[in-house]
């Protein structure tokens, strides 16, 4: 064997021992939910690792990757992922948003946490989940917190340490599980409208809420999933134990869009990891946005669950005849058979938006979205100005911090007429704030030491590398709730203070007695 060869030999075999067998857990789930774990997984595999995948619908994102790199996608059928239930075909998002009721929100969550046991089954049961089941050894399991119920026994299968990756800010128990207190005093609970700064009332409604999701879950829902856990991992410990035993926690947040917040060690902030520079648009897209001189155009999407083709008809006119008044051009995105057909010349409706491409695009003034979360980020991260048409949950949120932040501005479904839409639109065009403030915004998230993507892959290879993370580890993560903030001690010290009054208060008592003998004595 020559010398070069060894040499390479030798560095084959250096590549071989720093690489990594990672599981990746997310069989259920919506796009959105997948997009911050897709540039990790990318990342991993050019990094040589091995990735697995278990997911429930093939990523185009993952095309290229499957072929170049050692990526096992295994797709688990028959598990889509709707919010709204699909038997109850009365509702859609459109009539649910213009309704603004807490009970039409509560049935997606009902919806939703019907789901968890059929998740179980369908994943377990499925022939390729079964066979990693039985092959596979991994050093890392990244599950995703959309279904980590599911997925917590895997790490114990596997005796791999786990990350739990939120696609959102860090869910109401990961702090806990990592040792830290939950900090409801400004730490706002995620699905409620409450900003960071709260006054007694808001901070005794979020600590109840917060605390009350956690206790229900770790008494109701899972004992209801320990018996189908057992089912498929016999001898398996209890899921809350498992969960217990979590490494390290990805938030998607950064402080140029998030509330800042104090984090435990472990837990590693990624907001913003799926956003990148433009790239060319396809052709008649590039030369639709370009001709629109500089009036420049404006994007409207709604995300990748809700179809735009079940908009009520009377808003559609509006949307169409207020675009029609705008000198700027408007690119639509329009998924669904039903495409409206008198359209003025400077509307183009899209299949597929390349949402990102388009807000790079240096003629783009307006956003008009959904307010997802990684709508919100895209915005910032391009500096785009935002018009705001929240539906459902975190939306309503990100789009209310977004108007306080001064680089957006919101319209309810139920408001939206020709008026108040074309005098929305042109505030946030020709009013300079708002492009100020958001452009403010995207200095600070392109201002880090590293990308997001950067900090998200060192922290998964460190943990990899490691075999977890034991000196990370906060020493409360043995005491419970009451002991970490610190009820017991509080306690103990108002007794002792109480006691040492009523002991100050009987002296004084005694010596007064004195006082008034000894007057008595005198006189
Ligand atoms: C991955 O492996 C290939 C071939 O074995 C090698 O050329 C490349 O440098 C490796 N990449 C990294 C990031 O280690
Ligand atoms: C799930 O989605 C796939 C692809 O979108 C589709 O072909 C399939 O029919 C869907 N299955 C169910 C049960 O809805
Ligand atoms: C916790 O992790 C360690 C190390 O991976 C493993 O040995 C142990 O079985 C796990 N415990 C539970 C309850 O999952
Ligand atoms: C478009 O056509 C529909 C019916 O075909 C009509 O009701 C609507 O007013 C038209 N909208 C505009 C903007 O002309």
């Amino acid at each position: 064997m020559s010398s070069s060869s060894l040499v390479v030999l030798f560095f084959l075999l250096i590549g071989l021992a720093n690489s990594h067998n990672i599981l990746v857990f997310m069989p259920f789930g919506s796009h959105s939910h997948k997009a911050t774990l897709i540039p990790l997984i990318q990342g991993l595999l050019e990094r040589n690792h091995s990735v697995t995948f278990i997911t429930n619908q093939e990523s185009s994102d993952l095309r290229y990757h499957k072929m170049m790199y050692n990526l096992d996608e295994v797709i688990v059928s028959n598990l889509n992922y709707s919010m709204l239930d699909p038997e109850s075909a009365e509702q859609n998002f459109f009539q649910l948003a213009a309704q603004q009721s807490i009970l039409s929100q509560l049935k997606i969550f009902r919806h939703l946490s019907g789901q968890v046991n059929r998740v179980l089954d369908q994943t377990y049961n499925d022939a390729g989940v079964q066979s990693i089941l039985r092959h596979g050894t991994f050093d890392l399991l990244l599950l995703s917190q959309v279904v980590s119920y599911a997925g917590y026994p895997l790490a114990w299968h596997f005796q791999c340490p786990f990350i739990l990756s939120s696609p959102n800010v860090l869910m109401t128990d990961s702090a806990y599980l990592l040792g830290d207190s939950e900090h409801t005093e400004y730490v706002p609970f995620f699905l409620m409208a409450m900003t960071d700064k709260m006054n007694l009332v808001r901070r005794v409604i979020n600590t109840a809420f917060t605390h009350l999701l956690n206790i229900f879950q770790d008494n109701f829902v899972f004992p209801r999933l320990q018996p189908s856990i057992e089912k498929y991992f016999p001898g398996a410990p209890s899921l809350i134990e498992m969960k217990a035993n979590i490494t390290a926690a990805f938030a998607n947040t950064h402080p140029a869009f998030s509330y800042p917040r104090a984090y435990p060690p472990g837990v590693v902030e990624l907001g913003g990891i799926h956003c990148r520079p433009a790239k060319p648009l396809p052709r008649h897209m590039e030369e639709f946005v370009s001709e629109s001189g500089s009036a420049g155009f404006i994007v409207f999407g709604v995300g990748s669950i809700i179809p735009m083709d079940e908009m009520p008809r009377q808003m559609l006119d509006v949307f169409i005849r207020v675009f029609s008044r705008l000198p700027q051009r408007v690119v639509w995105q329009w998924r669904g058979i039903n495409k409206p057909a008198n359209l003025s010349d400077n509307i183009l409706l899209v299949d597929w938006l390349p949402q990102q491409d388009l807000l790079g695009h240096e003629k783009c003034k307006l956003f008009l979205t959904h307010g997802g979360l990684l709508s919100t980020q895209e915005a910032i991260y391009h500096g785009v100005p935002v018009l705001g048409l929240p539906f459902i949950s975190d939306q309503l949120l990100n789009m209310d911090k977004a108007v306080s932040d001064g680089y957006a501005l919101q319209l309810r479904w139920n408001q939206i007429e020709d008026k108040l839409l074309y005098r929305t639109i042109r505030k946030l065009i020709y009013q300079d704030s708002f492009v100020e403030n958001v452009r403010r915004r995207q200095i600070l998230l392109h201002d880090q030491s590293e990308s997001p993507l950067e900090r998200g892959l060192y922290w998964t290879e460190y943990i990899a590398r490691h075999g977890g993370a034991p000196h990370l580890q906060l020493g409360s993560r043995h005491l419970n709730r009451f002991q970490r903030s610190l009820i017991d001690v509080y306690l103990i010290l108002a007794a002792i203070a109480c006691l040492f009054i009523f002991a100050a208060w009987r002296c004084l008592r005694r010596f007064e007695f004195f006082i008034r003998f000894m007057k008595f004595d005198l006189f």
